[in-house]
């Protein structure tokens, strides 16, 4: 029990932080300590740093953030407060308690124009008030002087709360036909994955620390549309809802989305010694998790 590397994990009750709680029980040597907004508000002044005072841990993972991509044009000071403000809080809380932050981040801080996977170092022009509240986010910690990941993620879905996947497996059911724009393009990302691959990374950094900031992408293999990802998901459930592409002039939305967002995984793939699994095979995996729940 002594020897346990402790773990905090804020926005724990979300997809991301419902997957690393699902996981918990497969990493016997760590000890989980979950928390979401009524235990810790990471927004509060001063309240992270006093839950690792009273709480000290070896690694803050922050699934906490304000996802609500077309919400956050009209509430930009609510998304800058829980994806920029509050992070700036999660890094005082890290350096008192000789923590490494891992931090989870999106392919929307890159505005889609590249038609070749997105790199760690390519230039960030986020073009929507979330993609803008993460990228600052990301800089606080990029210029701050405590060790810590960023994982830019995309597409995210989960068994755990709602999601595209969910939002399809209910039109299917009661919908003949659906439309689904067809030029956004990226990969999506089972958030168990996801999860699986940062506690893979928080095992091998406990053993060989790290003293510095890195940004690393992670998804699943693989690119698609949200058509092509539509169909699969209809498909694999053989549900007879018709889905038609169309553009996504024809389907406006308040944020704008990338229109290319995939992610290189080279580097994580390479320094982590990952293997990550295929798109279609996770959303396989997934819908066969939901099926068990
Ligand atoms: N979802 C995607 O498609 C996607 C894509 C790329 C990157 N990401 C990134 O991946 C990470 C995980 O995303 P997710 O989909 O798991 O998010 P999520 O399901 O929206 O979960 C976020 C959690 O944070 C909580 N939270 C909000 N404000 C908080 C506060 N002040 N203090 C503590 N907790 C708070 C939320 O509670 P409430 O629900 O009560 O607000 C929720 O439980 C995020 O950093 C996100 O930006 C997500």
């Amino acid at each position: 029990m002594e020897n346990k590397i402790k773990l905090l994990v804020t926005g724990a009750s979300g997809q991301l932080g419902s997957e690393l709680k699902h996981l918990a029980a497969n990493y016997p040597d760590f000890e989980f300590l979950f928390t979401d907004v009524a235990e810790l508000d990471i927004t509060k002044p001063g309240q992270a740093e006093k839950f690792v005072a009273e709480n000290p841990v070896s690694f803050i993972i922050n699934c906490a953030a304000y996802t609500a991509v077309d919400k956050a044009e009209e509430d930009h000071d609510k998304a800058f407060l829980i994806n920029a403000i509050a992070v700036d809080y999660l890094i005082d809380a890290a350096r008192m308690s000789d923590a490494t932050l891992i931090h989870v981040s999106t392919d929307y801080v890159f505005d889609g124009t590249k038609n070749s996977p997105y790199h760690e170092e390519d230039v960030a022009i986020p073009e929507s008030a979330y993609g803008q509240t993460k990228y600052e986010g990301e800089n606080l910690i990029m210029y701050s002087d405590i060790p810590a990941i960023i994982i830019r993620t995309s597409w995210l879905y989960s068994t755990f709360g709602n999601n595209f996947v969910k939002t399809m497996l209910r039109l299917g059911t009661e919908k003949e036909a659906i439309n689904v724009v067809y030029d956004q393009v990226g990969t999506p990302t089972y958030a168990r994955n996801l999860a699986q691959a940062i506690l893979e990374i928080v095992s091998k950094i406990s053993v060989k620390p790290i003293k510095t900031r890195e940004i690393y992408h992670y998804t699943n293999e693989g690119v698609t549309s949200w058509y092509d990802f539509a169909s699969e998901i209809f498909r694999h459930r053989s549900l007879s809802c018709k889905v038609h592409p169309i553009d996504t002039s024809k389907y406006p939305t308040p944020a704008k989305r990338p229109a290319f967002s995939v992610l290189s995984k080279d580097k994580i793939k390479r320094e982590f010694n990952l293997s990550i699994p295929h798109w279609v095979d996770s959303l396989h995996q997934m819908l066969r998790d939901l099926d068990e729940k």
